[in-house]
Order: C-alpha cells, then sequence, then structure tokens
C-alpha cells in the first residue's frame, strides 16, 4: 500500500532520433531526464540507424539515468515506453527494452501515447489544468484539448509537420541539424515579407505546399535567406495561429499551452501569448528541457495512467506506429 502513495516511474522514450530515459516519482518531481541524440551523417532520419544508435546506447543512458536520480533498479515500481505513435524501427527498439527491464525487475508495465506524453509534460511543467493545446514537432501538429473522456483533435496537418517543413527547408539552404533553431537566428534578421503559400482547410494545415514553394525560391536565388526564413516562419506560424485561435474560441478554454519541440521557437511563443491575451487566456509554456523528446514525459503520463488503473501486458505490448492520441481513454482527466 505504501508503495502505492509514492511511486518511482521509469520511462522510455525512442521514437524518433532522440533515446530519452526518465526517472519521475509520483509526486511530479523528475529525478533523471537522459537524452542521447542520434544525428544522421547526412539527410534526414534514418529509422533502421537511428534503432541501432538506440540499442547501443541503451544500456549507457540506462545507467546514467540511474546515477542522475541516485537509485538502484530495485527502487523502480513501474516502466513505461512510448508506444506509438512513431518509427517502428525505434520504437520497437524502447519497446523492446521497456518489456525486458518490467520482465527482470518482476514490475508493471505501461505503454503510453507519446502525443499525449507532451501534452501531460506541459501540463506538469506549465501548472496548466485544462489547456487547448498546440502541440508542434518534427513528426506532428495537431490542436487538442480534453472533452468526455479523451483527448480530442481539433485541427491538424494533414501531410507533413511544421518542424519537418522547416528542417527540410533547412537542410536545402544549407543550414546545421536540426534546422528549426537555425531557421529562427536567421529569421531574425529578415523583415520582408515573401508572398508563399497559406494553406489552411477548415480546422486543418498543411505545409507541404509551403515548404516547396520556399525551396524553389531559394534555389531561383532571387532573394536574401533572411527574408526567407523570416517568411517562411510568419506563413507557418500565421496558419497555427488561425486554427489555434478558432479551437480556443470554439471549447473556450481558460488556458493555452504550447508543447512540442517547436515550442522552443521565440516567434511562435509570441503569437501563442497574443491570441492568449485575445481570448483572456492564459499562455503556458513548457520548458525548453522537456519541450523536445524525452523520457520524463513518458515517465510522468506513465504515473497517471498506472495510477488510474491502466496496465499494458508484455505479451500484448505491440507498438503502434500510427496510434492516434485520440484513441486513448484518459481516465486521469475524468476528475478534473
Ligand atoms: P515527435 O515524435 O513528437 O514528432 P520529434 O521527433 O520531432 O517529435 P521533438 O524533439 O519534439 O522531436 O521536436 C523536434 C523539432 O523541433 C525539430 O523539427 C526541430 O527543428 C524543432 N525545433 C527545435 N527548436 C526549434 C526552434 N527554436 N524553432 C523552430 N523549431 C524548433
Ligand atoms: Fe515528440
Amino acid at each position: 500500500m505504501e508503495k502505492e502513495e509514492h511511486l518511482i516511474c521509469l520511462g522510455i522514450e525512442s521514437t524518433a532520433d532522440n533515446l530519452g530515459v526518465g526517472i519521475v516519482s509520483s509526486d511530479g518531481r523528475i529525478l533523471a531526464n537522459e537524452v542521447e541524440v542520434h544525428v544522421p551523417k547526412t539527410g534526414g532520419i534514418h529509422p533502421r540507424e537511428a534503432a541501432q544508435h538506440h540499442s547501443a546506447e541503451f544500456g549507457r543512458v540506462l545507467e546514467k539515468a540511474l546515477k542522475a536520480a541516485k537509485i538502484r533498479s530495485k527502487d523502480i515500481d513501474l516502466i513505461s515506453f512510448s508506444q506509438g505513435p512513431g518509427l517502428g524501427p525505434c520504437l520497437r527498439t524502447g519497446a523492446t527494452a521497456a518489456r525486458a527491464l518490467a520482465v527482470y525487475l518482476n514490475i508493471p508495465l505501461v505503454g503510453v501515447n507519446h502525443c499525449i506524453a507532451h501534452v501531460e509534460i506541459g501540463r506538469l511543467m506549465s501548472s496548466a489544468k485544462d489547456p487547448l493545446t498546440l502541440y508542434v514537432s518534427g513528426g506532428n501538429t495537431l490542436i487538442t484539448a480534453y472533452e468526455s473522456g479523451r483527448y480530442r483533435i481539433f485541427g491538424e496537418t494533414l501531410d507533413i509537420a511544421v518542424g519537418n517543413c522547416l528542417d527540410t527547408f533547412a537542410r536545402e539552404a544549407g543550414l546545421p541539424y536540426p534546422g528549426g533553431p537555425a531557421v529562427e537566428t536567421i529569421a531574425a534578421k529578415g523583415n520582408q515579407l515573401l508572398p508563399l503559400p497559406y494553406i489552411v482547410k477548415g480546422m486543418d494545415l498543411s505545409f507541404s505546399g509551403l515548404l516547396t514553394a520556399a525551396i524553389l525560391k531559394l534555389n531561383e536565388g532571387q532573394c536574401r535567406l533572411e527574408d526567407l526564413c523570416f517568411s517562411l516562419q510568419e506563413v507557418a506560424f500565421a496558419m497555427l495561429g488561425e486554427v489555434t485561435e478558432r479551437a480556443l474560441a470554439h471549447t473556450k478554454k481558460h488556458e493555452l499551452l504550447l508543447t512540442g519541440g517547436v515550442a522552443a521557437n521565440k516567434r511562435l511563443r509570441s503569437v501563442i501569448q497574443l491570441i492568449a491575451e485575445e481570448h483572456g487566456a492564459a499562455s503556458k509554456f513548457v520548458p525548453q528541457k522537456f519541450a523536445t523528446d524525452n523520457g520524463a514525459m513518458i515517465a510522468w503520463t506513465g504515473i497517471l495512467a498506472y495510477v488510474s488503473g491502466l496496465r499494458t501486458d508484455v505479451e500484448t505490448s505491440y507498438i503502434d506506429s500510427h496510434w492516434r492520441m485520440d484513441e486513448v481513454e484518459v481516465p486521469w482527466r475524468s476528475s478534473n
């Protein structure tokens, strides 16, 4: 019984190029959050190479996390892992490690939806209670809020994620990886808004046409890179702002949370802040350290799920690389 009151969860994150091991206690303290990033030699992420990186590094990252948390493996009460969505080979590597640990330590296993984990770490770190959330990363772009037992999706990208759009453009422009921060730095020196396609379809977004047009302009070489980065950001963030604002007006939530890797962007933060202010909502931001993929968010969501009675059998703990967040029951939210 005493164990139920104070739990320690070890969470494994391995959806894409980050391998994360986080250790979190049930009172919301982050005891460890070790992240190891796989940087591809050329081009974008190669799923199998990233997975090989994760399996080669797992032992070392696990050891670092236990050391940072100043605990031994026997102090862990449960294991959670990113069960999806994400890249199959990467997810499988994390899931295999999680199953092995749970069986070896004879403790429960909880599979966690990666998108929900981004929202939950944002809520924990920003003290948001019931926000509308804009979750923007390299693989996901969606607007979500809790409603009747689930995180509902109010709008999402129909093709590539906004982070992927920035990363691919940056790669074409010869900027360092990851592209988002590099584009942000250069955009700060731009001031001329170039015409680029602005694509919002109802509550959904599309970034592939914007990316193609930006690369075309880049290759034409008729404009300054500073102005092109500036314009790419302005158009992409205005699109995000439009859908977010409409969802905020519709849901009437009192908090607006920005989470995911692209939440690090200062320009996007200012757009979100402005929208929140105009609607009398509080703007909430996930701290940089917890914005990009990390194990702590998986560990924390594992605790929330476990405490509300959810378990994942090792035998049926398959990964689901297309697992949508609105398919998941979130019983821990039903009381607030
Ligand atoms: P997911 O699996 O959730 O889609 P991911 O693998 O893309 O996640 P994250 O760590 O959540 O990983 O996000 C990484 C993305 O965030 C990259 O596209 C990166 O360029 C972007 N990013 C990071 N910092 C900035 C920034 N300052 N401005 C814009 N984008 C940024
Ligand atoms: Fe992520």
